[in-house]
């Protein structure tokens, strides 16, 4: 069953997994070993980022060990593109910290062949002996990554149709909903449940319902993220509004 924190505000939660990253990367870098994280997108893993770039200019937290995988990318969209998650990840911590650039990995949102980036995106998550710790934010459709309903527990690095919830609630970044790609690349619900540790971040009034959701029904594919029930080391960081109607 995973755990549940209900933190005093987003900023305490973002303290808190960033000083559980920060510990993974000391342990890892004392063992003479690389830490392999696993990154989100999204408004909700900013104060993380906030923290974490605090940590590396104030506290010499060095990410030269650090190896990352982001969850997912648009479909159709190059990494130079504003609204790309490439973009998201250089602008909001990648360029502020010393981790070098050939060690981050975010699916490719333009490729000859989609199947390929992703069997190849598997290969190489597994060449660098697999995740240690994922972050994720949820969508209101109970998405992880890009992984809308349905989406099966074995479920891998694919392309996939967003929902029109998801499409509507990022509107937002992109301005307009036309804008919004219908498609995008994402490591799957089984590539996510591999990871040796999961901490997942929801902030505000606007997700209580799908953390209930999520936690308080049977796990289906029905709401993705509910499969986390059954991930033996699995934390969710709330705020006390996303916790309202736990
Ligand atoms: C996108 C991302 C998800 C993220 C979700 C929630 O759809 N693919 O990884 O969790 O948005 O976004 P927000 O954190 O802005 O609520």
């Amino acid at each position: 069953m995973a755990k549940v924190i209900v933190h005093a505000d987003k900023a305490t939660a973002a303290q808190a997994v960033a000083a559980t990253i920060r510990d993974l990367i000391v342990a890892k870098a004392q063992a003479k070993q690389t830490a392999v994280l696993g990154l989100a997108t999204g408004s909700t893993p900013l104060p993380l980022y906030a923290e974490l770039v605090r940590l590396h200019r104030e506290a010499g937290l060095s990410f030269r060990n650090v190896v990352t995988f982001n969850l997912d990318e648009y479909e159709g969209l190059a990494g130079d593109h504003a609204q790309s998650y490439r973009y998201f990840m250089e602008q909001n911590l990648f360029r502020f910290i010393d981790i070098p650039r050939e060690n981050t990995h975010v699916p490719a949102g333009i490729s000859a062949d989609a199947a390929v980036t992703c069997a190849d995106y598997e290969a190489a998550i597994r060449s660098a002996g697999g995740i240690d710790l994922q972050v994720l934010g949820i969508g209101r459709t109970g998405h992880i990554g890009f992984n809308e309903p349905p989406s099966s527990l074995d479920s891998r690095t694919r392309r996939v149709h967003l929902d029109e919830v998801t499409r509507r609630d990022n509107s937002v970044f992109f301005g307009e909903l036309s804008l919004v790609p219908h498609g995008a690349l994402t490591m799957g619900v089984g590539t996510i449940m591999d990871c040796r540790q999961v901490e997942l971040l929801a902030f505000g009034a606007g997700k209580a319902d799908i953390i209930r959701k999520t936690l308080r029904t049977q796990p289906s594919a029905a709401c993705p993220a509910s499969w986390l029930q059954d991930h033996p080391r699995c934390t969710f960081h709330l705020d006390p509004e996303a916790n309202a109607r736990l």
